[in-house]
């Protein structure tokens, strides 16, 4: 028999069915509890709430498990590349030879911008942060493919997803090279995704420049780290806007928005900011960490704590291992690095980080070899963004193709005022 909860409210009983998932994760399905007891669920933040059922992306915080369509991250991370592994999270499968082919092409083939969105980089004031660049120009991506735009029609999908994916990183680049005043690029779509996008951050019309190999495959496996974590802020927010059936571009200049808060994808900045005011304070990690544990003190170690992850990150012990490739191969030793790895001793063995179940996260190293790769910090949560796209592209399609499919509507318990009168202005003390 299936199982079902009890709920018992003013002296009735309702059951409520349970959902179950691939690897016995359960639910209450409480989708008609308003409907039969007039209750609704209240949840800040969410702690408990599953949004959606999802084929995607599976995570077992407690061991530390992080899965793509199935395939564990480690292995993507080793055997796979960022294009393969968009396919993979947007299709469902790893592509065979020839639909790689194909995907490629396209992702490739589309990376140039239209002459005119160069224009809307001479609207904005000097050195803007690019992460309002990057969004506001995906989101005007929408004008000038405003007849492509159906959430319904595959074709228009298909071709909205190849933009998107080929776009971003000349998105990404030119809004780097214009806080530079260097001039905007061209890619270079014989270099492979993150080569070409090596390339126009960093090559200038004067000189030749060369791909370090190393450079970009480390930033390769960055990307495919953050290609997708299940229903976090952004991703419920391309989710919540897409559920108006609002189209892609829309969708993911909007998750853009919510991956810039420094308690999201802002962290990796946040967490070079850290470092750097730790290093300029005489390197005193332990006065940090004090102050991290200090509950009067707003202070907190950035790029430490997760809120599903409760055990440690699998992605992290994946970059700090890359962190140190990155740093063998520049062959200067970067002392926030050291920092980072004296910091890290400490907190992982403080049982005040111990009880609370707080390691170092994903952005904990990804900015010190962005740092290294010779990105400056405000670009770090772009690349984040450009890591996280397909992820949000998978999310966005599963959502417009559920069975179940609703807008996103939350309900709340209503504390303000109890009904009353209006007050003329002359009467208000
Ligand atoms: N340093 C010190 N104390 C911390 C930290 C930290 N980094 N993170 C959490 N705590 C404490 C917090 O003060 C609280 O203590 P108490 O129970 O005494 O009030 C307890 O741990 C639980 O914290 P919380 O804020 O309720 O936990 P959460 O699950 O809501 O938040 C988090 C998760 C990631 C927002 C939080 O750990 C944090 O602010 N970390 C620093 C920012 C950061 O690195 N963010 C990147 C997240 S990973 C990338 C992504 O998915 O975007």
């Amino acid at each position: 028999m299936a199982e079902t909860v009890t709920i018992t409210f003013d002296g009735k009983t309702y059951e409520m069915p349970v959902v179950e998932g691939t690897f016995g994760e359960k639910g209450i399905d409480i989708s008609t509890l308003r409907a039969t007891t007039g209750l609704v669920t209240f949840d800040p933040g969410y702690m408990s709430t599953g949004s959606c059922t999802s084929e995607i992306t599976f995570l077992d915080g407690e061991k530390g498990v992080l899965l793509y369509r199935g395939i564990p991250i480690e292995q993507l991370a080793e055997k796979s590349h960022f294009v393969e592994t968009a396919y993979l999270l947007i299709h469902g499968e790893l592509p065979t030879k020839e639909e790689l082919d194909y995907f490629n092409y396209h992702v490739v083939h589309h990376s140039m911008l239209h002459e005119s969105i160069k224009n809307l980089y001479d609207g904005f004031p000097n050195n803007p942060h690019p992460m309002a660049v990057a969004s506001a120009v995906v989101g005007s991506l929408a004008t000038f493919y405003q007849n492509e735009l159906s959430v319904r029609n595959e074709r228009e999908i298909e071709i909205t997803v190849h933009r998107l994916l080929a776009k971003l990183p000349t998105i990404a680049a030119y809004s780097y090279k214009k806080s530079i005043g260097q001039p905007l690029p061209y890619p270079d779509n014989a270099l492979g995704y993150c080569g070409n996008f090596l390339k126009m951050m960093f090559s200038t019309p004067c000189e030749p420049y060369e791909v370090d190999p190393v450079a970009a495959r480390a930033l390769d496996v960055l990307l495919i780290l953050h290609a997708d974590h299940e229903q976090n802020c952004s991703t419920s927010t391309v989710r919540l806007v897409g559920s108006s059936m609002c189209n892609l571009f829309a969708s993911v200049s909007a998750g853009i928005y919510a991956l810039w808060g420094p308690l999201h994808g802002g962290a990796n900045q946040a967490v070079i900011e850290m470092l750097e005011a730790i290093h300029e304070d005489g390197g005193n990690v332990d006065k940090y960490v004090e102050k991290a544990k200090d509950a009067n003190d707003s202070f907190r170690l950035m790029g430490f704590g997760h809120r599903v992850y409760k055990n440690f990150d699998p992605r992290s012990k994946i970059i700090k291992n890359l962190a140190h490739q990155v740093f063998e191969r520049i062959k200067t030793r970067d002392p926030l690095f050291d920092l980072a790895l004296k910091l890290e001793d400490i907190a992982t063995c403080d049982p005040y980080f111990l009880e609370k179940k707080l390691y170092p996260n994903v952005d904990f190293y990804s900015g010190l070899i962005y740092k290294a790769l010779g990105f400056p910090v405000p670009m770090f949560p772009v690349l984040f963004a450009m890591g996280r796209l397909p992820g949000w592209i998978a999310q966005w399609k599963e959502l417009q193709a559920d069975e179940n499919f609703k807008i996103g509507r939350p309900r709340q318990i209503y504390t303000g005022k109890s009904t009353r009168d209006y007050v003329p202005v002359q009467n208000r003390i």
